[in-house]
């Protein structure tokens, strides 16, 4: 069966980087068909999708009968669980979900006639850093974490297929989201900065902030770390720039180019206190004096990632800085479409 040149299955499409690669895919021509459980993503959030199913990745009928019917020429996998913390506590749900299920999605891909694949990987692969140099590819990745050794099992499976060429794309801190088009990140929890700072900011509803258990406020996790203000150093990008990696990535192999791996990020790094000073500024809230807790475990102190790889292959880099990540954040948080999804997750949490 021939693929269909403009067709990309994008699995987890309905989440956070889905969605918004989803829509630029559509901006560039192509015709995204999203595959999503929903478990966690938002059916809002598909709606740039040429077409959407609702199933599991790791139902081979259903990956099957969506190759029969779509004729994909490439895929990008997003569909995952992404919490560090939770995976210490619930290794399995993290090696069934983004390990196996990967695998599945992967081989029965192959099975159907193998093409091109764009994996959603992490910073996480890495593990301990303890030196502040930015992180290369070449790297070795020894995870801390089940969410980061499920991610580099994956990855290295897909590797190891023979009729596919795959790019695996390893994140660092990403943020923003566009607004214009009514696309952010709604997380229940939500453990991420930048959402963290912005939602007491710009004075979310009370019910939403403590749904997300920011009622008293955001709080520093540690100023006792060896960087230059005492707080952790991590390299953001904003969502909109991911999304033209993976465009990028897409490209790269359907002219050809070999199985690879790539850091996305902006190799610049910013304070936990650096990112408040931003957003007071962003968000004219000079009067924003967040409180301090003591560290969270398992966050390294520096994380930066150097992506001139990705710059000479791909010819990427990054467009949009922290002002445009926070203002971006700040207007999709003050979105009916936010505050009716975090309503709706605190409700089904607590039934
Ligand atoms: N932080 C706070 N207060 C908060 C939330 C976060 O001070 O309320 C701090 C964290 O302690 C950390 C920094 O802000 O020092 C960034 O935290 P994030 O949770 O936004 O991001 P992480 O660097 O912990 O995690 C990111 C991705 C993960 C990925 C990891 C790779 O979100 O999915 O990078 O190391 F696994």
């Amino acid at each position: 069966m021939r693929p269909d040149s403009r067709v990309v299955l994008v699995s987890g499409g309905a989440g956070y980087i889905g969605s918004h690669v989803t829509h630029v895919l559509k901006l560039a021509g192509f015709s995204p068909v999203v595959v999503d459980s929903l478990v966690s993503g938002n059916l809002w959030a598909t709606r740039s999708a040429n077409a959407f199913r609702q199933g599991d990745v790791g139902d081979r009928d259903f990956i099957r009968a969506i190759c029969d019917e779509f004729r994909p020429v490439a895929a990008m996998h997003f569909a995952a669980f992404i919490e560090v913390g939770e995976s210490v506590k619930r290794p399995e749900k993290y090696f069934t979900n983004n390990r196996d299920k990967a695998k599945v999605f992967f081989d029965t891909l192959a099975e159907k006639g193998g093409g091109n694949i764009v994996f959603s990987s992490t910073a996480a692969v890495y593990g301990e850093i303890t030196d502040s140099a930015p992180v290369r590819e070449d790297r070795p990745t020894r995870p801390i974490n089940p969410y980061g050794q499920s991610k580099l099992d994956a990855e290295s499976h897909l590797r190891g297929i023979g009729n596919v060429k795959s790019v695996a794309l390893r994140y660092f801190n990403v943020a923003g989201a566009e607004p214009s088009v009514d696309l952010g990140e709604a997380h229940f929890p939500e453990t991420h900065l930048i959402p963290r700072i912005v939602l007491p900011l710009i004075d979310a509803p009370k019910d939403i902030r403590t749904a997300l258990g920011l009622a008293a406020g955001f709080r520093i996790f540690g100023t006792d770390y060896p960087t230059r203000d005492g707080t952790a150093v991590r390299d953001y990008i904003h969502v909109m720039d991911l999304a033209d990696a993976h465009i990028r990535a897409l490209r790269y192999l359907l002219d050809g180019g070999k199985t690879e791996v790539f850091n996305l990020g902006s190799g610049a790094g910013y304070s936990v206190k650096e990112i408040v000073e931003a957003a007071r500024t962003t968000l004219q809230r000079g009067d924003f004096n967040p409180g301090i807790e003591p560290r969270r475990e398992g966050d390294p102190a520096i994380l930066i990632a150097d992506s001139m790889k990705a710059k000479v292959t791909l010819g990427w880099g990054p467009q949009r800085g922290i002002d445009r990540m926070i203002a971006s954040a700040a207007a999709w948080h003050r979105s009916q479409t936010y505050a009716e999804t975090i309503v709706k997750k605190a409700n089904t949490a607590s039934q």
